[in-house]
C-alpha cells in the first residue's frame, strides 16, 4: 500500500512528510487506518536525542534507529489482518496501546501488562515479531522504523496484534486515540502508581497531556487537595477544570502553599509530569512529600542521564518512596476500555483535552505549539 508518514531522519531536525510503502501484515499483524494521533512529548525525545539508542546498542542490533515514523497515541479501524490474528477482524475499531501486551509473558500473566516483555522493542523501531520493517521509503525501499511499535504519524500503519485493543463500536476514535498514551499514563500515574487515596493531598508537577490526566485521576480517586504546578499561565487556568484545587508556577511556590494547606504535614503524593525528567528536580519535589509519602516519576529523562540529587537522609528516616512508572502502571487491555467507558458516562474528560487539531503536514507546528505551552494536547486528524 502507498501512503505517507511524518519521518524523523536524525535528531535535532524537523519531521519530514515522506511517501512510503507499507507491506501487507505478516503473521500476527494487522493494518490499521488511523483516525487520529495525539502529539505526545515522548516523540519530542526522539528529536532532542533523549530517546536515542546508544551507538553500541544500534550496532549490536545491526540496524539504525532512524529514520523513524513518529507517533504512539492513536486509534483507528482494522483494514487487513495477517495470518493467525484472532482478537480483531477487518472493520473493527481499535485503540493502539503504546505498550504492547502479549498476554503470555510473566508480566502480562501476572496483571502487569505495562511491563510486557515486548516493551523491550519500544524504541527499537521494528516489528516485534521478527525485528524487520513493514514500512519503507517509496522512492528506494529504505526501511523506516516506527515509534513504540506503532508509528501513528501516518494515515495507515502495520502493527502487531499485541499493540491493538478492540473497542466498542460507539466510541469516537479521535478521543480513543488519546487513551493509547497520555490519558491512561496520567490517570494511572495518580490512581495506580501514586495510589491516591480519598482525602489525600497530591501535587502534580507539569500540566501537559500527561499531568492534566494525573489531575483527573487524582480527582477520581478522591484527593482533597490537588496542587497543579506549571510555569505556563494557560496550564494553570486549565488545571481546575480537570479537578485541581490550587495552581502555582514553581515547585518552590508549591512548597510554601502545600505547607500552608496541610498545616505543615505536606502532600501524601507528588507526580512528576514535566516535559523532561531531570535528576536535579527530585530533591525539591521529594521535599513536597510527607513522611511515608510517595513521589512518582512519570516524565522521561535523557537516556544518558544518571545523576539524581536527593536527600537520602530524608528518604530513609521519613520513609519516603521514589518510584517510576510506565503507562501509569495500567493494563492496556483492561484500562483502555475502562477509561473509555468512564468517558461515555461523563466521568472522564476527553473532548476538553484537545486544544488544537492539525493536518499531518503541520506536525512541526503542532510540536512548536507544545514547546510554547499552547496545548494541553495537540491532535492530528486523518
Ligand atoms: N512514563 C510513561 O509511560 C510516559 C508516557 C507518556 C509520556 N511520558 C512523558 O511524560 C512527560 C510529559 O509529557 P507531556 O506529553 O504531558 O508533555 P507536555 O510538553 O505536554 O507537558 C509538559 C508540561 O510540563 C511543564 N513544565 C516544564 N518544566 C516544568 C517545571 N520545571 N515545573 C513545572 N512544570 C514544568 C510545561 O510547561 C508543560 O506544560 C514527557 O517526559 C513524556 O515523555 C511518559
Ligand atoms: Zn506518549
Ligand atoms: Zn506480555
Amino acid at each position: 500500500m502507498d501512503t505517507r508518514a511524518a519521518v524523523l531522519w536524525k535528531t535535532h531536525s524537523p519531521w519530514e512528510i515522506e511517501e512510503i510503502t507499507l507491506d501487507p501484515p505478516k503473521q500476527g499483524e494487522v493494518t490499521v487506518a488511523l483516525a487520529a494521533s495525539g502529539l505526545c512529548h515522548s516523540d519530542e525525545h526522539l528529536v532532542t536525542g533523549d530517546m536515542q539508542m546508544p551507538a553500541d546498542m544500534q550496532e549490536l542490533l545491526g540496524f539504525p534507529q532512524y529514520p523513524i515514523i513518529g507517533g504512539h497515541e492513536g486509534a483507528g479501524t482494522v483494514v487487513e489482518v495477517g495470518p493467525g490474528v484472532t482478537s480483531v477482524k477487518e472493520g473493527d475499531p481499535v485503540s493502539l496501546g503504546f505498550i504492547p501486551s502479549c498476554g503470555r509473558c510473566p508480566s502480562c500473566s501476572s496483571g502487569r501488562q505495562n511491563l510486557c516483555d515486548l516493551g523491550q522493542y519500544l524504541i527499537v523501531g521494528k516489528q516485534v515479531a521478527d525485528l524487520t520493517s513493514r514500512h519503507h521509503l517509496a522512492k528506494d525501499g529504505t526501511d523506516i522504523g516506527i515509534m513504540c511499535c506503532l508509528g501513528t504519524f501516518a494515515p495507515y500503519s502495520v502493527v502487531n496484534e499485541a499493540s491493538v485493543i478492540k473497542l466498542e463500536d460507539d466510541i469516537p476514535l479521535d478521543k480513543a486515540a488519546l487513551v493509547g498514551c497520555g490519558v491512561t499514563t496520567g490517570w494511572g500515574s495518580a490512581v495506580y502508581r501514586a495510589d491516591v487515596q480519598p482525602g489525600e493531598t497530591v501535587v502534580v508537577v507539569g500540566v501537559g497531556g500527561i499531568g492534566i490526566n494525573a489531575i483527573q485521576g487524582a480527582a477520581a480517586a478522591g484527593a482533597r487537595h490537588i496542587v497543579a504546578v506549571d510555569p505556563v499561565a494557560f496550564k494553570r487556568e486549565q488545571a481546575p477544570l480537570f479537578g485541581a484545587t490550587h495552581a502555582c508556577e514553581t515547585v518552590e511556590e508549591a512548597f510554601a502553599l502545600v505547607g500552608e494547606i496541610t498545616w505543615g504535614a505536606m502532600a501524601e503524593k507528588a507526580i512528576i509530569c514535566t516535559g523532561v525528567a531531570e535528576g536535579s528536580m527530585i530533591a525539591s519535589v521529594l521535599a513536597l512529600v510527607s513522611k511515608g509519602g510517595r513521589c512518582v516519576v512519570t516524565s522521561v529523562a535523557d537516556i544518558k542521564a544518571t545523576d539524581v540529587t536527593l536527600s537520602l537522609f530524608e528518604l530513609t528516616l521519613m520513609q519516603k518512596e521514589l518510584v517510576g512508572g510506565i503507562f501509569g502502571g495500567a493494563n492496556p487491555r483492561k484500562d483502555i476500555p475502562r477509561l473509555l467507558r468512564l468517558y461515555k458516562e461523563g466521568k472522564l474528560k476527553l473532548d476538553e483535552l484537545i486544544t488544537s487539531e492539525y493536518k499531518l503536514e503541520d506536525v512541526n507546528q503542532g510540536y512548536q505549539d507544545m514547546r510554547d505551552g499552547k496545548n494541553l494536547r495537540g491532535l492530528i486528524r486523518y
